[in-house]
């Protein structure tokens, strides 16, 4: 059988650096390499909405941008069937089916959903939810929010993905998964595919940090470039980046390690383009070293990553252009890729019924069997 792809975002907003080199360049690396006989690329709306309950227009409105980022970043619906999560309604079902097989106790440990409710603040105590004072209130964790690793089992086995390329926060939910499968096949027969994760191979894109040289690149954090931003706003937060805080002078020695500018030069460039743009130096380690050396300033590498940067965001930009101009095709466009999803993942949920033995209707032995029962009693 061939090789399937499924993955996906949530709509909560624009996509940036970090999403790209987490996953979204190799997806599309991936859709060009011709070795996947179908991909699937969700927009995980209905994912967003297990901690965006009372939000529901931010989620709306970001469908279009995650999906104008897709197109821009080089995904191909002749290739790839990009679609939205709640117009696949069999993933409910799947996942109603899923509950059963996985404990609280087992989704408490899983280790993303705990850095989530640390994240998000959701209280762990009846007192704080009960606080008179309503600033010292906080919300309990939604049990859909809690639940969602199960939601994204179903996601990932309805179209029997056997590869998942993610960012690394995303491993508990295919190990969960995977546990899932084992669990489902073990009891009712072999019915599904267990996928593999597909990390991204840099350790800097691994987990891009932002531009502030936090831990993570994250829209709450302010510390975004996106992909949508423009040459002059990318322009603006390279100049603005965290470099080494001890590199004063120019001649002084300065740190590579931890350093941001270069943290995204590991990311983003290519030997053939620091070749091209700093045609003194043979690769990026060059750079490296007579920066460690000294003598070497912050504005100029700066200036390189801009320029790598840009030459990756072009063609981007140029792309994003045109399909603002036929938003209405887009949406076309993700109306018949979530046609063609729900039929795979019906044909998945049909395995599933049988498997698990509600499909009354269609087995006749049963039927037969059982009128012969009660006529004989
Ligand atoms: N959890 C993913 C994120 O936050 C989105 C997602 C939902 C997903 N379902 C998925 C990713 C299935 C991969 C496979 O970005």
């Amino acid at each position: 059988m061939g090789k399937v792809i499924l993955t996906g975002d949530r709509p909560t907003g624009k996509l940036h650096l970090g999403h790209f080199v987490g996953s979204l360049r190799r997806r599309v690396e991936l859709q060009n390499s011709g070795e996947f006989e179908k991909i699937f690329i969700m927009i995980a709306d209905a994912q967003a909405l297990t901690d965006n309950a009372d939000n529901p227009d931010k989620v709306r409105e970001n469908i279009i941008e995650v999906a104008l980022d897709y197109l821009s970043a080089g995904l191909d619906p002749e290739k790839s069937t990009l679609f939205i999560q709640s117009q696949v309604p069999e993933l409910c079902e799947l996942a109603f089916y899923y509950m059963n097989l996985v404990t609280v106790q087992r989704l408490q440990r899983n280790p993303t959903v705990k850095a989530e409710i640390q994240l998000r603040g959701f209280s762990e105590s009846e007192a704080e939810e009960e606080a008179a004072d309503p600033t010292q209130r906080r919300p309990g964790t939604p049990v859909g929010f809690f639940t969602y690793p199960i939601s994204q089992a179903s996601d990932i086995t309805a179209f029997r993905a056997t590869t998942v390329p993610v960012g690394a926060d995303q491993e508990p939910m295919i190990e969960q998964t995977r546990e899932i499968v084992h669990k489902f096949n073990s009891v009712y027969g072999p019915t599904l595919v267990e996928p593999e994760i597909l990390l991204p191979e840099n350790a800097a894109c691994l987990r891009l940090p932002g531009t502030d040289g936090k831990a993570k690149m994250s829209k709450s954090l302010g510390n975004c470039i996106y992909l949508s931003d423009t040459a002059d706003e990318v322009k603006k937060k390279v100049m603005g980046m965290y470099t080494d805080p001890n590199h004063l002078r120019v001649e002084d020695p300065g740190q590579v390690e931890g350093n941001t500018v270069f943290t995204y030069l590991d990311a983003f460039s290519t030997t053939e383009q620091v070749q091209r743009l700093m045609p003194d130096y043979e690769d990026l380690e060059a750079v490296k070293a007579h920066y460690r050396r000294g003598g070497l300033g912050d504005v100029k590498v700066k200036r390189l990553l801009i320029a790598v940067l840009n030459e990756i965001l072009d063609p981007m930009r140029e792309r994003r252009r045109h399909f603002e101009q036929h938003i209405e095709e887009v949406y076309a466009m993700l109306k018949a890729g979530s046609e063609r999803a729900r039929a795979e993942a019906a044909h998945t949920l049909e395995d599933v019924r049988r498997a698990m033995r509600i499909n009354y209707f269609e087995d006749e032995e049963l039927i037969a069997r059982q009128a012969e029962m009660f006529k004989n009693k």
